[in-house]
């Protein structure tokens, strides 16, 4: 039978329940999300769940995170089916701060990530994000310290980003990716995937197909500027407006010639109608 998460949105209350936790030598997974939780969610935490005895799940929908042109006010939130989906989990403890918890009045910090933050990609289009990301995960790790923190593949990016600035301020938590939850038809898990008409459901999987051609054109040889050339006609051709469709170094996020310069990570942002889609597989 499935019990339900405690629900802690104080941090001294969240500092007096891990330390009692801690007291007990048990090991600790932190999964930051933003709520309107998917099935992608629910693998990330039962990786969190394999990892450490105790599981904590954050819900904070970041406005450090959305320019004033996004979809901060709309995000969709969905807190009592999350609490249901994450007791399902056993989860542990959900955090969720209000936002005046998270940057109280006269908040004056920010980090300010490089490396992969600034690789061309989605900063290029977002350049408010990874600051924001940075800042939240940032003050994520020191509220709750945890042992490990699951984060999904899907924005890969923003893995390497939070993996680099946990080494680089000597975080103490191992970082770890988990794989992409695909619907059937191939199309990425997304929270966002909401907004999406039936019209456009239908052809939103063609990201999926185009970076799987892209990556056997790559594996049998080609040179990363055909492989690609390929994939992002198919994605044109099916009405998306691209912003990136590209070959990158899964490690450093630099741009590759070719598939041995690897290993190699293919990247895509689109729009289709109002809706930004991310996507990313290996070679
Ligand atoms: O990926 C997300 O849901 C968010 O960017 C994160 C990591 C929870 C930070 O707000």
């Amino acid at each position: 039978m499935s019990r339900s998460p405690m629900i802690v949105r104080t941090v001294p209350a969240l500092r007096r329940t891990l330390d009692g936790l801690r007291a007990r030598k048990a090991t600790i997974a932190l999964v930051p999300t933003m709520g309107a939780l998917h099935d992608g969610h629910v693998s990330l935490v039962r990786l969190a769940k394999r990892r450490a005895r105790k599981v904590i799940v954050s819900i904070f929908v970041n406005p450090a995170q959305f320019a004033p042109t996004e979809d901060f006010g709309s995000y969709p939130r969905t807190w009592k089916a999350d609490v249901s989906k994450l007791a399902a989990e056993d989860v542990d403890l959900i955090w969720n701060p209000d936002v005046k918890v998270m940057y109280p009045e006269g908040f004056a910090t920010r980090i300010v990530p490089e490396g992969p933050a600034i690789a061309g990609l989605e900063d290029r289009f977002r350049p408010h994000f990874f600051g924001g990301v940075a800042t939240v995960v940032g003050k994520l790790f020191t509220q709750v310290r945890p042992d490990f923190a699951i984060f999904g593949e899907k924005d890969f990016q923003q893995l390497r980003v939070v993996a680099q600035m946990a080494g680089d301020l000597d975080l103490g938590v191992k970082v770890m990716g988990s794989r992409t939850v695909r619907e059937r038809d191939g199309l990425a898990m997304s929270s966002r995937n909401v907004y999406l008409t039936s019209a456009e459901r239908q052809v939103a999987p063609v990201l999926y197909r185009a970076m799987k051609e892209s990556a056997q054109r790559l594996r049998a040889g080609d040179d990363v500027e055909t492989a690609m050339a390929g994939g992002a006609e198919l994605i044109a051709n099916a009405g998306l407006v691209l912003d990136y469709f590209e070959a990158r170094h899964a490690e450093t996020l630099a741009p590759i010639a070719a598939a041995k310069d690897g290993p190699v990570r293919i990247l895509v942002a689109a729009r289709l109608g109002k809706t930004r889609l991310i996507d990313n597989i290996g070679v």
